[in-house]
């Protein structure tokens, strides 16, 4: 293949970018999306604020344009992301309890509902698990609803949305580490007791180098029952940076569970990082080292 997505095809992958709506009238950006990528993820425009940002009144305008793009192009979307304690609208930020939980459940099944048959993976949950030691939950007003709100989230998108693979998706989870593990235990229990999980995603927001058991991390997910999928992307311009692109791209390619690969953002000027410079193709349009890297080792 002579672009990303063609040649991740030929191994049976997708090689994607997070994109925001608004670069759709980018003419440079739109050239480079097309040619190289098959897969999309809307940078934020799927998400609760920008989906739900009065209860009960939903706005998808942002969200559909990156869609209909992508239908347009024959490219897949990642959906991203149902619940996550980030970008909340503000009234779901000042509520706790019942009224949360109920309002968090609603959310998941009429954003899942619209979206139903276009969206091939969820986010259903996004960065639930806390940095550090602890291997546990993250504190935040949905896990102050019970432990058991990430079950019942992955329960209500399943109802709503059967053909989509729901996904479970955090960073600094990308080597072999106590959050993790966490995650993995978590996962192993879904599997055990039957909540529909089908995938785990690794945002993959790497500094200059990747964990030496990135993809004994990625197998041991797979080995559980789920698909794995690079999510996020992005790792921070140095002298590694092509190396480090081509390591995690074949570690996707090593483990047969691992479906795609998701960039966060096309060019170094698009990138949420300010200058890190983190992603394939520079502030002008041009291809970098990283670039041929990756397309050489798919
Ligand atoms: C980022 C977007 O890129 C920014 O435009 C926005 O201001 C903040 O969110 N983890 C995630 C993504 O799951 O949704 C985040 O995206 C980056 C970190």
């Amino acid at each position: 293949g002579t672009t990303l997505g063609a040649a991740a095809a030929e191994k049976g992958r997708y090689f994607g970018a997070a994109i925001p709506a608004f670069k759709l009238s980018d003419s440079q950006f739109v050239t480079i999306l097309n040619r190289e990528f098959n897969s999309v993820t809307a940078e934020n425009e799927m998400k609760w604020d920008a989906t739900e940002p009065q209860q009960g009144v939903f706005t998808y305008a942002g969200g559909d344009r990156i869609l209909n793009h992508a239908r347009s192009q024959g490219m897949s979307v990642r959906g991203h992301a149902l619940l996550w304690h980030a970008q909340q609208p503000g009234w779901a930020q000042n509520m706790s309890g019942t009224a949360l939980r109920n309002a968090a459940i609603n959310h998941v099944t009429r954003v899942a509902t619209y979206y139903r048959g276009k969206i091939h993976s969820w986010d259903v949950v996004n960065e639930a698990f806390a940095d550090g030691g602890s291997g546990g939950r993250r504190d935040s007003n949905l896990q102050r609803t019970g432990n058991d709100w990430i079950e019942a989230a992955f329960r209500a998108a399943r109802a709503a949305d059967p053909g989509a693979k729901l996904c479970y998706n955090d960073y600094n989870t990308d080597g072999i580490n106590a959050k993790s593990t966490g995650i993995y235990n978590m996962v192993r229990d879904f599997k055990a007791r039957g909540v529909p999980i089908d995938c785990v995603g690794f945002q993959t927001h790497l500094g200059t180098t990747v964990p030496g058991d990135y993809q004994a991390n990625l197998q041991r997910f797979a080995d559980l029952g789920v698909d794995v999928q690079i999510t996020e992307l992005d790792i921070a311009q140095g002298s590694n940076q092509a190396n480090a692109y081509a390591q995690v791209t074949r570690a996707c390619l090593a483990v047969a569970r691992c479906t795609g690969i998701t960039v966060w953002g096309v060019r170094d000027s698009d990138s949420w990082r300010g200058n890190d410079n983190p992603l394939l193709f520079d502030r002008s349009g041009n291809k970098k080292p990283a670039y041929t890297a990756t397309l050489d080792a798919l």
